[in-house]
């Protein structure tokens, strides 16, 4: 195992691939259980090994699916951009594409980014304003989940779950006692995805009218999704 993420330590976009492995069925059913690991990818392998022989225990038809946040490199970076939401849903976040030139355009909100990775396949992109400085009504935190989506050929199989649970652990090992975010609101949107998980309205919205809640941290079972 490598040493854990210091995120705060390292440039915003440097720093090792983070490892979450979540047990689901054949058809990438229920969750029966997680495990955290976090390294270079070839701890990937170990934590699939020790996924399967703990899940295989209670039922023999578990696989390993591992969600995986990882850097964009030159390698992967085509891959990242093809990937994009559903018809409709482009009003609730921006694509790939779009998000990385507003972590450029915009370092004064100290953008953190990584591609998710569903074993070794690219299904969505997460960004975060990394412990900055609050200036609302622009640039709120410290820490604020600013970008999420998973594409659409991948959505609703936990992956989007797996990535706020993840990023919840992260920040709230650097000291975070909340994660905020922000969504359009609309009939189909994603406020339904965050109340879920334990987000509660902060009653305010941004400049563009989007609703700002935060999620209380750290991340209890009670607070959103049952512990899997
Ligand atoms: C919103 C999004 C990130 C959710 O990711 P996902 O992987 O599809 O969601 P999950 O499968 O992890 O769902 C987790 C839980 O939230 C629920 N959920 C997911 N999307 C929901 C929605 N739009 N409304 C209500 N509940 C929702 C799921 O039913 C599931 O509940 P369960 O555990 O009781 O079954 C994803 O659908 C997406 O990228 N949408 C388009 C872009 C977007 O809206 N991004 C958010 C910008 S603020």
């Amino acid at each position: 195992m490598s040493s854990p993420i210091t995120p705060a330590s390292r440039a915003p976009n440097a720093g090792p691939n983070i490892i979450r492995v979540v047990a689901a069925d054949a058809e990438g059913g229920p969750r029966f259980a997680s495990l955290s690991y976090r390294g270079d990818p070839s701890a990937m392998a170990a934590a699939q090994d020790r996924c399967r022989r703990t899940c295989t225990a209670s039922d023999g038809k578990l696989v390993a699916v591992v969600v995986a946040l990882r850097e964009i490199t030159g390698a992967n970076r085509e891959a990242v951009l093809a990937l994009g939401v559903a018809p409709g849903q482009e009003r609730f976040v921006s694509s790939v594409r779009g998000a990385l030139r507003e972590a450029a355009e915009y370092p004064q909100a100290k953008p953190w980014y990584r591609a998710v990775y569903a074993g070794d396949e690219p299904v969505g992109f997460v960004m975060l304003s990394w412990n900055v400085e609050p200036q609302p009504p622009e640039i709120n935190g410290p820490w604020f989940l600013w970008k999420l989506l998973i594409d659409q050929r991948h959505q609703g199989r936990g992956y989007g779950l797996e990535v706020v649970r993840h990023i919840a652990e992260l920040v709230h090992a650097q000291g975070a006692t909340e994660l905020l975010t922000s969504y359009v609101p609309a009939a189909d949107g994603p406020a339904g995805f965050y109340q879920r998980l334990g987000f509660v309205p902060t009653g305010k919205l941004d400049p563009q009218g989007e609703v700002i809640m935060r999620l209380p941290l750290p991340w209890t079972p009670t607070a959103g999704h049952p512990a899997t």
